[in-house]
Order: C-alpha cells, then sequence, then structure tokens
C-alpha cells in the first residue's frame, strides 16, 4: 500500500476550481439515459463512481459520447435497452441504489454487484418498497445487502410505496428517480425521520430539470405524478463538488487563507455549501458569492468548538472533525448515524485516526465529540492578531509522524491532510483512495499550502539566478530541476553508462544518490556543482533528459520538492509536466546571441577560455535537442507569462517576477 508524507505546514491560500459534483454527476447521467432526446454534460465529474455509471450505462445500451469537455447521453425515452445484463459497480452508492430502482421497474434480467465493501452496505429497505410494487428482488450473497439479482416483474399501478428514511436518504431518491419509468404515478410515503434532507431537494430539482415535477407533503409524502416522463432539458451544467470544497475552506480557515473556492457558492442546490455556516460558527470569516465561497481564520487566530446537528451536511461534517483539532473546547456533532454505513464505518474511522494525531474522542452510534489537548504558551497569545494562520497551530499538541489509514474511504484521506496544518508531518496511507471523487485531490490541496512558481526557459537565458533570488526573497524553497538531469548525466559518464541507453539511465535516475545541501550538491557524498556545470556535462543532460523513463523517475523527486510555505522551481517542463497546477508560471528566455554573451563573460570571469561563436552554436543545438524532443519539450505554457529579459538586468527581472507573486499570491509576497 502506497503512502503519501505530508510535509509540516502552518499557512494555506489561494483558490481551487472544484471538480464537478459526484451527487449530481451521477443524478444528471441517470436522469439523462431514461429521458427522451440527447442531454449534454458540461462539467461532468470524472472519477471512479462516474466511472463506475457511465460503463453500466453503457452495458445497459445507452449510447453516450465524449466530446470534448461535454459528455452527450442519447437517452432510452424509458426502460434501458439491453435485457440482460451483469453489472460491476465498484463502491459507487450513487450508481448502485438508483440503478437498483431503475432495473427492478425494467422487464429484464439483471445482477448487480460492487467491491466487498459494497456488500456491506445495507440496502434491504430500498429492496423492501421495491417488493411492495411487485418487484422481483433477490439476494445473492447476504439478506439486506448487495450483490443483487433481478428479475423481470409486473409492476403494482400506481399506489403506494413506504421507505424508511433513517438510514440513507439515497433510497428515497432512487425511487423518485425510477417510479416515472413506470408511467403510471405513485405516492411515496417516508416511515420514520428522513436523513440528509438536502440531496432530497437535490433529486427533486433535478428531476424538475428533466420535466418531472413531484409534489411533497413536507418531507413525509412525495407523489409523482401519472404520465410522468424525463424529457431533456438539453445542455446542462454540473456544479463543483460542495462536499470536497469543505477541506480547502477549512485549510483556509486553519491556515490564515483568503482560501476561495470556484465552482460552488450562494446559488448551489448542493446542502455541503451549508458547511461554510459551520466554520463560520466556529469563529472562520466566510464570505459567499453566487459561484464561490471564501474562507479565511477568525481575525485573532482562534477557532471555537462547536456542537452541531449535522444532519443537513452528512458528508461535509467529517471535515468539522478534523478542524476540531484546531478548535479550542470540544467539538460536538451529532445525528451522523449515517456514517457507519458509508465507504467505511466512518464514525469508528474518525475516531481511530484522531486519536492518532493525540485527540481525545468520544464517540457513540450517532454522534462524535473530539477536543485537542493544548498547551498554550502565554507568549503566543500577544501575537495573535499579526500572525493568526501560526498562532492557530502554536499551543496544540499534534502527535507528529502520525501514519493515517483511510479505509479506501476518499473522505477520509481528505479529511486527514488538514492534520499537517498542525505544523507536524503526517502520514496519508493508500492516498490514492481520493480518485473515488477527486483524482488530483492532493497536488491542489498542496497548491494552496505550498504554492508552486514555475519559471520554465532555455539554456543559459538566466532562470536559475532569477529563480534562486525570487526564492530568497519570498523565502520558498528552490528546485534547480536542471541540476537533476545533470546529476544524472555526470553519474553516468563516470560508471560509463553510454548516454544513448534510456534503460540504464533511468536506473540511474532512480536511484540517483545526490543531496542539495544550500548552495551545495553531492554526488555520493562529493561536492560536483562545479563538475555538473562542465560542457560535458550540459550537452550530456540534454541528450539523458530526451528519454521519457528518466523523466518520469525524477518526477517524485521533484514534487516532493514542494513543501510550506512554497516553491519556487525551474528548469523546461515545471509549468507543463511537474507542476502543471502552479498559481503562477513564467517562460523567462532572451535571444540566443544575448544568452551566448552572457556565458562568455561569466566563463572568461572565472579565467576560463571560450569562443562566442562556438557558444552560440552550442546553445542553439540544446535549444533546437529541447524543444523538438517528444517528452515533455521545452514549451510556454498557454497559462504562462513572457518575461524576455534580453534587455533587462538581473534585478530587473527578479522585480518583474516578485510584482507577479504580488498580483497573484498576495500572501506569499506579504511573508517574504
Ligand atoms: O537548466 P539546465 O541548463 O541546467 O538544464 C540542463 C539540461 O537538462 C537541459 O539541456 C535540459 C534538461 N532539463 C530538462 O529537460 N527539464 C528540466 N526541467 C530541466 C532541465
Amino acid at each position: 500500500m502506497a503512502f503519501l508524507d505530508l510535509a509540516p505546514a502552518t499557512r494555506a491560500s489561494g483558490s481551487v476550481r472544484l471538480p464537478g459534483s459526484k451527487s449530481i454527476s451521477n443524478r444528471f447521467l441517470l436522469l439523462a439515459a431514461l429521458a427522451q432526446g440527447e442531454t449534454c454534460i458540461r462539467d461532468l465529474l470524472l472519477s471512479d463512481d462516474t466511472e463506475r455509471m457511465l460503463e453500466a450505462l453503457k452495458a445497459l445500451g445507452i449510447d453516450w459520447q465524449r466530446q470534448g469537455s461535454e459528455f452527450c447521453v442519447r437517452g432510452a425515452g424509458g426502460f434501458f435497452p439491453v435485457k440482460q445484463a451483469e453489472l460491476f459497480l465498484g463502491n459507487a452508492g450513487t450508481a448502485f441504489r438508483p440503478l437498483t430502482a431503475a432495473l427492478a421497474f425494467g422487464d429484464g434480467h439483471y445482477r448487480l454487484s460492487g467491491v466487498a465493501r459494497m456488500h456491506e452496505r445495507p440496502i434491504g429497505d430500498l429492496v423492501e418498497a421495491l417488493r411492495q410494487l411487485g418487484a422481483d428482488i433477490r439476494y445473492l450473497g447476504n439478506d439486506g445487502f448487495p450483490p443483487l439479482e433481478i428479475r423481470p416483474a409486473a409492476i403494482v399501478a400506481g399506489g403506494r410505496v413506504r421507505v424508511r428514511g433513517e438510514a440513507s436518504s439515497q433510497f428515497l431518491t432512487a425511487l423518485l428517480m425510477a417510479l416515472p419509468l413506470t408511467g403510471k404515478g405513485a405516492t411515496i410515503e417516508v416511515a420514520g425521520e428522513l436523513i440528509s434532507k438536502p440531496y432530497i431537494d437535490m433529486t427533486l430539482n433535478l428531476m424538475a430539470r428533466f420535466g418531472v415535477a413531484v409534489d411533497r407533503e413536507g418531507w413525509r409524502e412525495f407523489r409523482i405524478p401519472a404520465g410522468a416522463r424525463y424529457v431533456s432539458p438539453g445542455t446542462v451544467t454540473v456544479e463543483g463538488d460542495a462536499s470536497a470544497a469543505s477541506y480547502f475552506l477549512a485549510a483556509g480557515a486553519i491556515g490564515g487563507g483568503p482560501v476561495r473556492v470556484e465552482g460552488a457558492g450562494r446559488d448551489s442546490i448542493q446542502g455541503d455549501v451549508r458547511f461554510a455556516e459551520a466554520l463560520q460558527a466556529m469563529g472562520a470569516r466566510i464570505e459567499v458569492g453566487a459561484n464561490w465561497i471564501e474562507a479565511r481564520a477568525p481575525v485573532d487566530g482562534r477557532l471555537q468548538a462547536i456542537d452541531l446537528d449535522c444532519n443537513h451536511i452528512p458528508d461535509a461534517a467529517m471535515t468539522l472533525a478534523v478542524v476540531a483539532l484546531f478548535a479550542e473546547g470540544t467539538t460536538r456533532l451529532t445525528h451522523i448515524a449515517s456514517w457507519r454505513v458509508k465507504e467505511t464505518d466512518r464514525i469508528a474511522a474518525m475516531a481511530t485516526e484522531l486519536r492518532k494525531l493525540g485527540a481525545q474522542v468520544e464517540a457513540g452510534a450517532d454522534y462524535i465529540a473530539v477536543s485537542m489537548p493544548r498547551s498554550e504558551p502565554a507568549a503566543a497569545v500577544s501575537r495573535l492578531c499579526s500572525e493568526p494562520a501560526a498562532a492557530v497551530s502554536r499551543g496544540l499538541t499534534f502527535v507528529p509522524h502520525a501514519s493515517i489509514d483511510t479505509y479506501d474511504d476518499h473522505r477520509m484521506a481528505m479529511c486527514f491532510s488538514l492534520a499537517c496544518l498542525g505544523g507536524v508531518p503526517v502520514r496519508i496511507n493508500d492516498p490514492a483512495c481520493v480518485s473515488k471523487t477527486f483524482p488530483d485531490y492532493f497536488e491542489r490541496f498542496l497548491s494552496l499550502l505550498a504554492p508552486v512558481i514555475a519559471i520554465d526557459g532555455p539554456s543559459a537565458s538566466g532562470k536559475g539566478t532569477v529563480a534562486a533570488l525570487v526564492a530568497e526573497k519570498l523565502g520558498f524553497h528552490y528546485l534547480d530541476s536542471g541540476a537533476l538531469y545533470r546529476l544524472v548525466a555526470l553519474a553516468a559518464l563516470r560508471a560509463g553508462v553510454a548516454l544513448d541507453d534510456g534503460e540504464a539511465l533511468a536506473r540511474i535516475a532512480e536511484t540517483l544518490p545526490a543531496v542539495f545541501e544550500g548552495r551545495r550538491i553531492l554526488l555520493d557524498g562529493e561536492e560536483v556543482g562545479t563538475a555538473i556545470r562542465s560542457e560535458a556535462c550540459s550537452a550530456g543532460s540534454s541528450r539523458v533528459a530526451a528519454f521519457a523513463a528518466v523523466r518520469a523517475a525524477l518526477l517524485g523527486r521533484q514534487r516532493a520538492y514542494r513543501q510550506s510555505p512554497g516553491l519556487v522551481a525551474e528548469g523546461r517542463d515545471m509549468g507543463s509536466v511537474v507542476f502543471p497546477e502552479a498559481p503562477l508560471k513564467v517562460f523567462l528566455t532572451a535571444t540566443a546571441e544575448s544568452r551566448a554573451e552572457r556565458r562568455y563573460k561569466q566563463l572568461i570571469e572565472k579565467g576560463m577560455s571560450a569562443n562566442i561563436d562556438t557558444l552560440l552554436q552550442d546553445l542553439r543545438e540544446r535549444d533546437a535537442r529541447d524543444s523538438a524532443r517528444p517528452v515533455a519539450p521545452l514549451q510556454k505554457c498557454a497559462d504562462a507569462e513572457l518575461l524576455n529579459t534580453t534587455a533587462m538586468t538581473v534585478d530587473e527581472a527578479v522585480a518583474w517576477v516578485i510584482e507577479r507573486v504580488r498580483q497573484r499570491l498576495p500572501q506569499a509576497a506579504a511573508h517574504s
């Protein structure tokens, strides 16, 4: 099982564009499949759960195509065309439950299964309700749980159906979405208390967009009119995921901020946008726009514990359990029994992992209470106002190096990433589980903790000098990625490895015994700062850099440089490959003639002999090789700013970059 080590951090700021909402994506896909006409879905979430739904729809005879950034689904205008299928739905509850209901009415023979955990997640309440209408559904494993077999059956016309509302609102959602297929209308009665009501609101809202208006009486009774049928509204857009927003907003509240999420805001139909209110109740400063939300730490840096009924934000509430570590007092989250039947038993998992960080946790059937012991030094208080983010971590007694298990639960992994803001290193086991809903979560999260300034450009453009000075001014870490390629070339030359033997070079790159200590560069303990700048290493590095396997071997090492409070990374592909989410990218260049002249002066100053024509020709050859190679060629990214230093001094170039940092990353510049 792989792991991800998060370095200690204290500050978080920046902005994040949210991935599409999982709940809306899978609802749109199913509604589009059942509707008459073609629906094009914009900003669909691409993740494990939506892939399971897309695969299932294809297996059921639904034609969908990816067209650029849209998914276009040709609806069946009723039941699924394929009458016999075996569907594997992974751990996607948002696919399993509504498909069960839609297939139960579909006059076909189907088997539905998932991963082992899906077979432990109850579905009896939904099956019971469907059986009341005449559906023929059998349990293939344990009673009340998937896998299921569905056979053709005569469905009772109209009538009433009762469903329990206490375990999961997804059962009611499944019934609501599937019942229009019968064309006969029906009344659903909710037995017991309905949990997670905002998700039902979302279901009704989306059904209405597809032409089916449901009458509801409070949260007890829902009437689907006879003759109701889904009709495509044409093009629809998926909102950003409000549950995913919770991690970033929490980072802003803990780590100073401001952190802005874009893609969900005041106009959102997702209940989890109300997570921001919970953060506000803890003292965070929140601003909300139509399509964005922004969070900052409290003015005095001190988050306060809350006592909250979380029925309305079941998923985002998990995030509060981790924010509780940073708050003064004991946070009690109640009405969260549904956590026990999610991807894992989330109450038990949360309690176990929070304790690893040093928290005091009390957990019950439907609540969790969390507090973090403190040892606040009195002197810290006077500094609070000027340094809210740092103050939050001060006095907290996080256990360093906790190794957090994630239980194949994306939300556990995302929640616990916040713990590194306690100023301690944290290990997240199996970080890839975030791909259920948010495949590139960690890149985006880290970009708030440690923003990257990517400076790319051709050889001898002066980007190294500029990048190192910018890093110094900002107090950021510095990565000279070219030095890594030079080190590979040097190690290869020394070991007698041919520079055209890609495999052998990749092996060298994987185990490169290189250490950077301030300005010193060590290979196997020997200082090689001068050796790697030799003409042989310069030419050799551009040859080894052309091998994809070498580049792949160095990727993780380069990304590990991104640590709080930030990184200035320079090279050829910093903005395009290594840190594509960098909030500031600069393409720094100068004419080949002026670069050759600068290099010439440097060499002469060092007392070395040089010929300017040869230097110019070498540079042109290296430019051509770096730009023409098929992997990660030197190029200006569309979102990079061009800095031509031909007529600039080093100081002017540094000032130019710092000014861009001020505009794009005011927080980073403020701490310079
Ligand atoms: O920046 P530099 O001159 O020290 O780089 C040495 C060589 O390494 C250069 O010819 C291209 C290659 N390189 C690369 O391919 N990708 C990077 N990110 C950095 C350097």
